[in-house]
Parts: C-alpha cells; structure tokens; sequence
C-alpha cells in the first residue's frame, strides 16, 4: 500500500517508488506484489525488493499476471519497435528496461549473441523464462550476463558475468553503418560499446565530411565510435582516451576499417585540451563525449566546472566555422544546464557560437514522456564562427 504521495507519482506514469513512499508492504526481494493506494484501489503490480531504495518498479498497471507470456508479449512488442527502426547495424538495444516496460533489464544484441544487465531482483529471479524467451524468438548462439553493475549492489544482487545459454566469446565484430569493430562484450564498458550513440557517431561524421581536409580531435574516444567514422571523411583524427585497453581497441578497430590515418593518445583528456590549446592547435571539429561527470545531483557543480572545462578549450581549438560535437550522458546534468554551461563556456572562449542541432540517444534507447530518467544522453553539434 503506497502513501498518498507514492500513488500520485504511480499514477502519473513514473514507475519507481520510493521506501519513503509506501505504507504497508510485505514480501521477500524479488517478489511481484499488487500495488493499492491508501484507499485499496489497483495501481499496479510491481517488482519489490525491500533492500533497494527503489523498492517497488510498477511492471504494469494493468491487473495481469506477470509470468512466461507477459515476458514474452513485452519482448516481442521490443523487437517489433526495433524492427521498425530499420537499424544499420550489427548491434543494438532490444530491451531498455523501464523503457521497454520491463524494469532492471537491459539486453543488448551483438551480431549473434546477446549480453544481458540486470539491475532488479525480479527478473534476476526471473531470468530463466527471458533466456528461453529470447533464445525461441531470436536463435542466438549465446547469452551473456553481464552482473557487474554498479546497480547490482543497491539490489543485493552477486557480481558475476557467465554464459546464460550457449558460448559467449570475449568479443564480437560487428559493423555500425559502413564501419566495422570489435565489442568487447565480457571486458568493455557497458555491455561492450556506446550504442546509445550510434546515430551521433553518423552524425558526426557528416559534419567533419563538410571540411576539406578535415582536422579532427576525438576527446574521449573510447574504442574509437566517433573516430573511426570521422577518420573515414577526414585528412587526419587524434583519438585521445585515458584507458590503455580502449586505446589499443580503438587502434585494432582502425586496422580493421584500413583506416592509417588516425592517431592515438593515452592521456587525461583535461591536460591534452589545455596543451593543445596552449599551443594553438587548430581543428575543424572537436567531440567531446565524457563519461557522466555527474552520477548524482550532488555531484552537479563539480560537473559542471568540469563540462564548462572542456568545452571552453574545445571552443578555442576550433579553426573558424568548425564543429564541436559535444555530449552529455549524465541524467543529472539537464539539458538546460548543459546549456547554460556552453553559453558560458562560449563567453569566456570570446567564440560566437551557432547551434546547429540538438541530438540525444539512439532511437533503440527510448524516451518514455513520464520518466524524466529515460532521457540521459544530449549531443549539441555546435558552429563556432
Ligand atoms: C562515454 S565513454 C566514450 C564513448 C565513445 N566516445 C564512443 O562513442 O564509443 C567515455 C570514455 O572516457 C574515458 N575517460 C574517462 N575519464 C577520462 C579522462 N579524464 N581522460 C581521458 N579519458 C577519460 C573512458 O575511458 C571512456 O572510454
């Protein structure tokens, strides 16, 4: 039974209630238990894990039961949207948890297998049926679960990562429009790459193609998203990465593309914007895509120094007319304070600045109106004249 305050955030659509927000409630974690208000109306049944601070996930607000066929109905209607996508790629998100109307669970598709984060008691409980369920609609070759989220640990949830079903090899090649790379689906971040930037990585490379010559700077590179579309339309591309293990990904991924043109450096991103701007280094685009300065509110001003860090010496790298492309995967960090951040960061470079577009994640990582944290990811692609 929710507080009056937890059934008018049920009822708005948001599916997470907080311990604070329930009156009464009994049951082990990993239990589905029917949600009522104070009143005893249905709200909804819920995923409850007593030991998260999250402790109900409202899976439906229909008066169903969720068992073997509601897994199924709710990944069939997944697949059904991604099919709609007409996505050009050998990898993409099938299952975007609350997103996709199945709390806790991720499942990313790379080529023929399939790797897994799980983030709730329920369906850890649960993972048999999605296993089976994905492997009689989709024919994999393996299912990896990867259980080393940092979310694992507020569930009470073991760290683990093992095979599911099948033989799941530390990495896969699969391609992203006309470029090709290997995830690293046991040892990558995430679950092996950013898919959630597939279009910006298309994007991107379609403004670096507009330069003669292009110069590019990929701070942040990871494995090389950005770089090696980018490397593909440009003279020359430094992709700059703090891990060695990425890096020297990144450098395998642009053998595998014939790609001889990019060059790699190990080194934190901060002190190569400060030297190669105090150098007067010049670039016809900059990407910027950090990791999420800002995991939680408190963190904000600190992030916020660091965002308007980079971006302002990102500004002043750029030859006149070049691109920024500059992203933000923190939840925290609004869209408004991102924008808040580069009008001061324009500012203080003395760079007039035009916005060219406003971009977020990849269309197979969707945006649910009534839960603000399924929008995360923003990508300006901004001109500095
Ligand atoms: C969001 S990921 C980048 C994803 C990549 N752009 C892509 O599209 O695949 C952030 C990257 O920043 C790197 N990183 C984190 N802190 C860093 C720092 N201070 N300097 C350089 N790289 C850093 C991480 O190793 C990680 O590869």
């Amino acid at each position: 039974m929710l507080t009056n305050r937890g059934a008018a955030r049920a009822r708005s659509g948001h599916p997470w209630i907080y311990r604070s927000d329930i009156a009464d409630a009994a049951g082990d974690a990993g239990d589905i238990v029917r949600v009522t208000d104070r009143g005893g109306r249905f709200l909804g049944h819920a995923f409850y894990n007593p030991k998260s601070e999250i402790t109900l996930r409202i899976a439906t607000r229909e008066d169903e039961e969720i068992d073997e066929a509601w897994f199924r109905n709710r990944i069939e209607r997944a697949r059904a949207y991604r099919e709609s996508l007409h996505i050009d790629a050998g990898a993409y998100r099938l299952l975007h948890s609350e997103a996709d109307g199945i709390p806790g669970l991720v499942a990313d598709r790379y080529g023929d297998y399939f790797v897994l984060q799980v983030g709730s008691a329920s369906v850890e409980r649960r993972l048999s049926c999605v296993v089976s369920t994905l492997e009689d609609l989709f024919s994999p070759t393996g299912i990896l679960l990867r259980g080393d989220l940092a979310a694992r640990k507020r569930e009470g949830l073991a760290t683990k990562v093992e095979a599911l079903s099948g033989e799941v090899p530390d990495s896969v090649v699969v391609h992203e429009g006309p470029v090709r790379y290997r995830a690293e689906l046991r040892g990558g971040q995430k679950t092996g790459g950013f898919l959630d930037q597939r279009e910006n990585h298309l994007a991107a490379a379609r403004y670096v193609e507009r330069y003669s010559g292009a110069r590019v700077l990929d701070v942040f590179s990871y494995t090389g998203g950005f770089a090696l579309h980018a490397a593909r339309v440009a003279e020359t591309v430094e992709a700059v990465d703090a891990s060695g293990l990425a890096l020297r990904a990144a450098r395998e991924n642009a053998e595998l593309n014939g790609l001889s043109n990019i060059a790699f450096t190990r080194a934190n991103a901060f002190d190569v914007l400060r030297e190669r701007s105090d150098a007067g280094g010049r670039y016809d685009a900059v990407i910027l895509d950090p990791p999420a300065f800002a995991k939680a509110k408190r963190e904000l001003s600190g992030a916020r120094r660091a965002y308007k860090e980079i971006n302002l010496r990102a500004m002043k790298l750029l030859a006149p007319g070049g691109a920024l492309v500059t992203c933000s995967c923190s939840y925290h960090f609004s869209r408004e304070l991102m924008e808040d951040t580069l009008r001061s960061a324009a500012a203080d470079a003395g760079r007039t600045v035009r916005v060219r577009e406003w971009r977020g994640q990849a269309l197979d990582h969707p945006e649910i109106l009534t839960i603000p944290e399924t929008r995360y990811l923003k990508c300006a692609v901004l001109e500095c004249t």
